[in-house]
């Protein structure tokens, strides 16, 4: 049953029993209203307490249900049955009240909650606004300021802050069950409180509407459902109960249907299917109770930090007593950053820094679970640092790589027990970005396989598993979307106009900006190796800046020029040149955003095919989340391949097979060109 009625004395007890979060699934709405008709009808009963069985309350609507057609009975209808109800409902949280979860509970006459519970209406998260009174009933309830925040952020509040909104009325120390009868049986001999639908929304000071729009505005850039649901605010700030929750309800529904609805739902189930990789299926992992990193440079200190931030004891290990201060230094400086960003407190960080052991002696990790390698990208030193390891580790410790193109398999070559090696590769800064690609070689056990998942998972990050090629899933993907930025450039497009193009397209920044941010050395030197490999990389331009020195940023210029202490990037005379004299004697033409765009992104989709097409990813979902997670791919878009898939496939192939033949991307792959058949990325990653 998803809702069974108990009764103790006077006060009868809903529970909600709706494996695995509660969702309001159609049974559980009708259930609900259901149980509202029984319990107005029992004379016994004073007062309700709604709680919920398992790890949370209700965490909102049913996400699978929103790709179809609504069922009655309507969430707003439930709602307003319970706040209609003859009994005060009494709302007993624990977990997270979530979306229409917290909108069934603004129905009850009163809202308690245990210290860790959460509350919100993360609506705007997935594409939509909230659907069943969050945005008319919340201003009326705590006032406009706290419901804009709330709404239009869409980030939960705890259960203390809540309490000082007014939107809990009280916290519950102790069983949740008994203190909310206790509660209950209190309120039974009161006067219920007004429904929140009678109230008055507090009066807001002249101006604040149009600021509060403009912050939002600013904060959501092309996110539609942000400034919907504040408009939604607004309108049930300035009408009446009924016409507001009309205009709340029309909007949830158009924007339920919006192509932005459907790319951020789709990344909601990615993120969730990512962690729990159904080939590892009741594959425990090993036990992980100490880590040590080996090189305390970028990386090393970054993982270092989030190995701490997740209450792991760490060795850093690095070559001699001065680069061990130093790499010490660096992780300091991270903790210190978050004090200063009021992340956590002083006392936390000095207790971080203290769980943080510097070396230069190998014969500290005999008893270590976890080694994570983070030294200079050179097989040589990298297979010097796994010699050593093997000689000092328990056999059983699980050895790691955080190379970003070395073949982990030839890096483990010598190591002993090579079944417990892997790839982890992180993203700089490591102790920020929460992507994790797990790369395992042939040799490593499901078991170090799913300790690596197990590692994603105690450092909150999103785990993608990528099979070994030059780059993984997302360098790879990056070496095509910089060629063809270059190509744009060989054609008649300035790096100031792809830039520009990308960012309209929804990325953070384009990609010479990026360049320049992050170095254009480390690519060359990339490129040195696939040279030497045989391959010939396409970088003309990017060569020519790298061979008079201009870097980027660090070195005063790369694809733009810098003035120092600023770092606007500024067009360059001296790559407008380079460009020139490249492009001369190459076609012409005239580009808009629209067309930059794809020269960019349907590439990259061509890649990322290949990549789902030689295993190297095994879902197109992971392709999209590595794209957000790691290089700032708009999540409103889905990811490049739910963006192929929703703009078309059959445009995505036709717009390739243009651009080939004015030689200025490759040609479909097969795998691709036979998705316009099979309708999706499904069937080749199948
Ligand atoms: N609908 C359907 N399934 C859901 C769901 C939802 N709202 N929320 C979570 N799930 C599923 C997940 O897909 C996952 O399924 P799986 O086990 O088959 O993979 C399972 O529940 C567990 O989810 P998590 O792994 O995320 O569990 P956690 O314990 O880590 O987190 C949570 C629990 C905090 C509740 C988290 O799942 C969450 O944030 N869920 C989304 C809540 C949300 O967005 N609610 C608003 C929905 S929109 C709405 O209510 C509209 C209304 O205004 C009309
Ligand atoms: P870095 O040059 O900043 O740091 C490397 C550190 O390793 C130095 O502090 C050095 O002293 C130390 N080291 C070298 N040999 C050692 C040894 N034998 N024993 C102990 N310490 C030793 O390099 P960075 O950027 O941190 O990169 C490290 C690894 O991470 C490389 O494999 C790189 O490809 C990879 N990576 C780098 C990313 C980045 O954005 N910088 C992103 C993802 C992976």
């Amino acid at each position: 049953m998803t809702v069974n009625i108990t009764h103790e004395n006077a006060v009868a007890v809903v529970t909600v029993d709706n494996p695995p979060v509660n969702a309001l699934s159609q049974a559980l709405r009708q259930g609900l209203i259901e149980a509202v008709a029984e319990l107005d009808a029992d004379a016994a009963v004073k007062a309700v307490v709604l709680i919920c069985a398992g790890r949370t309350f209700i965490a909102g609507a049913d996400v699978n249900e929103f790709g179809k057609p609504p069922q009655p009975p309507h969430l707003p209808d439930v709602v307003t049955t319970i706040a209609a109800a003859k009994k005060p409902w009494v709302a007993a949280i624990h977990g997270s009240a979530l979306g229409g979860g917290l909108e069934v509970a603004l129905g009850c006459a009163y809202r308690v909650a245990v210290a860790s519970a959460s509350l919100g209406l993360p609506e705007v998260k997935l594409g939509i606004i909230p659907g069943a009174g969050g945005t008319v009933r919340l201003p009326r309830l705590i006032g406009p300021a706290a419901a804009v925040d709330l709404v239009t952020g869409g980030s939960p509040v705890g259960a203390k802050k809540a309490h000082a909104l007014g939107l809990v009325d009280a916290i519950i120390d102790g069983d949740l069950r008994a203190g909310g009868i206790a509660f209950a049986n209190d309120s039974a001999g009161k006067p219920v409180p007004q429904p929140i639908s009678g109230r008055a929304v507090p009066a807001v000071e002249a101006g604040f509407w149009e600021g509060a729009e403009k912050a939002v505005a600013a904060k959501t850039k092309r996110e539609v459902a942000p400034l919907r649901a504040f408009a939604s605010v607004r309108n049930a700030s300035e009408t009446d109960f009924a016409s507001a929750m009309a205009f709340e309800r029309e909007t949830f529904l158009e924007l339920r249907g919006s192509e932005q609805a459907a790319a951020l739902r789709h990344v909601f189930f990615a993120e969730r299917a990512a962690p729990r990789p159904p080939e590892l299926a009741g594959v425990a992992p090993r036990d992980m109770r100490s880590a040590a990193v080996i090189g305390g440079g970028t990386m090393g200190v970054g993982i270092a930090a989030a190995l701490r931030d997740a209450g792991l004891p760490v060795i850093l290990i690095e070559r001699d007593a001065p680069a061990v201060e130093r790499g010490l230094a660096n992780i300091r400086a991270i903790f210190d950053g978050s004090v200063k960003r009021g992340r956590i407190t002083q006392t936390v960080a000095d207790d971080r820094l203290s769980g943080v052991t510097g070396s230069d002696d190998y014969g500290l990790l005999a008893d270590t679970d976890l080694v994570i390698e983070a030294v200079f990208e050179d097989i040589a030193v990298k297979r010097a640092v796994f010699e050593k390891l093997s000689a000092v580790c328990r056999p059983d410790a699980v050895l790691a790589t955080n190379t970003s193109y070395l073949d982990p398999t030839a890096i483990s070559e010598g190591v002993s027990h090579p079944e417990r090696f892997l790839g982890l590769h992180f993203f700089s800064p490591a102790h920020i970005m929460k992507l994790l690609e797990i790369v395992p070689t042939e040799e490593t056990t499901p078991e170090v396989l799913a300790t690596g998942f197990a590692l994603a998972r105690l450092l909150g990050k999103i785990p993608v598993r990528a099979g070994i090629c030059d780059g993984f899933i997302g360098n790879r993907i990056l070496k095509v979307t910089r060629a063809q930025a270059e190509r744009l450039l060989l054609s008649g497009a300035t790096p100031s106009a792809v830039d520009a193009a990308m960012r309209a397209f929804g990325l953070p920044m384009g990609p010479f900006e990026a360049q320049d941010l992050g170095g254009l050395d480390i690519a060359a030197f990339q490129r040195k190796a696939a040279r030497e490999r045989g391959e010939a990389p396409f970088a003309p331009v990017a060569e020519r800046l790298c061979a008079i020195a201009r870097f980027g940023q660090k070195s005063g210029g790369g694809w733009y020029d810098y003035t120092p202490g600023d770092r606007a990037p500024k067009p360059s005379e001296t790559a407008a040149a380079i460009i020139t004299e490249e492009a001369a004697g190459r076609p012409q033409r005239l580009w808009d955003e629209a067309s930059i765009a794809d020269a960019i992104i349907l590439p990259m989709v061509n890649e990322a095919t290949r990549i789902l097409e030689e295993r190297v990813a095994l879902r197109s979902g992971d392709i999209d989340l590595v794209k957000i997670h790691g290089y700032g791919f708009p999540r409103w878009r889905g990811g490049p391949m739910h963006y192929a898939e929703a703009r078309g496939l059959a445009e995505v192939v036709a717009v390739l097979d243009q651009l080939a033949a004015e030689g200025l991307a490759d040609a479909p792959c097969d795998g691709l060109r036979q998705t316009v058949q099979t309708g999706g990325f499904a069937a080749i990653a199948g």
